[in-house]
């Protein structure tokens, strides 16, 4: 029979020891007092090691420098963003690696501590991007299978019709009349195929790169839409990683679709730099900004609709900093900052 603790502290020790998720306990200026056994897999740390030093060892290196004044404003203010909620943030192991996790973090009111449990989102995180790229593979299936079948059979039947229509050119008005209204109506269906099709597709961006398939939407907008929108390029450094250009390429779209039917804007400008640490892009439009009723919780907007959830769905799974701000007077601006690996931190926020 395996014995029982006989006290609170060592019944609890037992089941710290046990717990796959990291359980450290720090002082009002961030000095670790306490860490389970978990720290060692996740962080790389044995317990003993880390007790003493600054947390901010495990938050990347931008971070962690902020950190000190975050700890500062929160005990002159008591207002902390993160005490009592849970946020998704990317963490540095000993050997320098950045990774997903999520931390919560409260504070015990009987002792000037505070608790932070940490688990690892790595392998969801690998998941959520392998679930986009797989979509997005089909995406393309479907697209090419709408093209080579649906709209090649659609346009061969237009082509037909214009022939018959031609060879009774002068004999019956009335059928005529109507063969032309027909094959009207299956060019636009063609048109609309089309459009469907390179709504679906990423090609361009596989073949070509972020730049180009950005060109290329944007040229498309300034033919439907009263907004102008202007796309402005710096450097051109392929990302290492498919699912980043994909990502990118989509938030933005989703932004600029956004802007066109919601700000009322008259310029809409979209900005991609491409440099060797990072990609940075920026969409911005002049129009009337963001409703009152979208909301910020627990560091995410709530009361949106899909398009601006899939953004910040699409910037968290490549570990991209999301910033939106917004205001009746300046427009909308959604910024995504995406740091190569290996490179600088990233972590999500939003002010508005
Ligand atoms: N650039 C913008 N300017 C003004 N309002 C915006 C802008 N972008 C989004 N909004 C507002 O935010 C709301 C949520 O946007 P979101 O993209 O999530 O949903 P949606 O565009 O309404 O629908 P969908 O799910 O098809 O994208 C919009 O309904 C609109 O009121
Ligand atoms: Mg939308």
């Amino acid at each position: 029979m395996p014995s029982t603790p006989d006290t609170d502290g060592e019944e609890l020790q037992a089941i710290l020891s046990t717990m796959s998720d990291v359980v450290i306990t720090a002082d009002y200026h961030g000095t670790v007092m306490r860490v389970n056994p978990a720290i060692e897999k996740l962080f790389g740390y044995l317990p003993a090691t880390l007790i003493g030093q600054n947390i901010s060892v495990l938050m990347p290196e931008a971070y962690a420098s902020a950190h000190d004044g975050y700890m500062a404003r929160y005990l002159q203010s008591g207002v902390a963003r993160i005490i009592g909620t849970g946020r998704e943030l990317v963490a540095r192991h000993r050997d320098g690696h950045l990774f997903p996790i999520h931390i919560a973090v409260s504070k015990l009111e009987q002792y000037p501590l505070f608790v932070a449990v940490i688990r690892d989102m790595s392998e969801l995180v690998k998941l959520e991007k392998e679930a986009l790229l797989i979509s997005e593979i089909e995406r393309n299936r479907i697209s090419r299978e709408l093209h080579d079948e649906l709209g090649q059979n659609l346009l061969g039947l237009t082509m037909q019709l214009q022939v018959i229509t031609k060879q009774l050119a002068g004999n019956d008005n009335q059928l005529q009349l109507q063969l032309q209204n027909l094959s009207r109506g299956l060019a636009q269906n063609v048109s609309n195929i089309r459009a469907i099709i390179s709504e679906l597709a990423t090609v361009e961006l596989e073949e070509q790169g972020l730049q180009s398939a950005l060109n290329t939407f944007v040229k498309l907008c300034n033919n439907y839409n009263k907004a102008k929108v202007t796309l402005t390029c710096e450097g051109q450094k392929p990302a290492e990683d498919y699912t980043v250009s994909i990502n990118l390429y989509r938030i933005a779209r989703e932004a600029i679709y956004n802007a066109l039917k919601h700000a009322d804007a008259s310029q809409i400008e979209v900005s991609l730099k491409e440099q060797d640490t990072r990609i940075e892009l920026i969409i911005k439009d002049n129009g009337k900004g963001l409703p009152p009723e979208l909301n910020v919780r627990d560091g995410r907007l709530i009361n949106t609709g899909h398009g601006l959830r899939n953004i910040h769905f699409r910037a968290h799974v490549i570990g991209a900093q999301l910033t939106i701000s917004s205001s009746a007077a300046t427009g909308t601006r959604i910024e995504c900052l995406y740091n190569r690996p290996g490179v600088k931190p990233s972590l999500i926020r939003e002010n508005i």
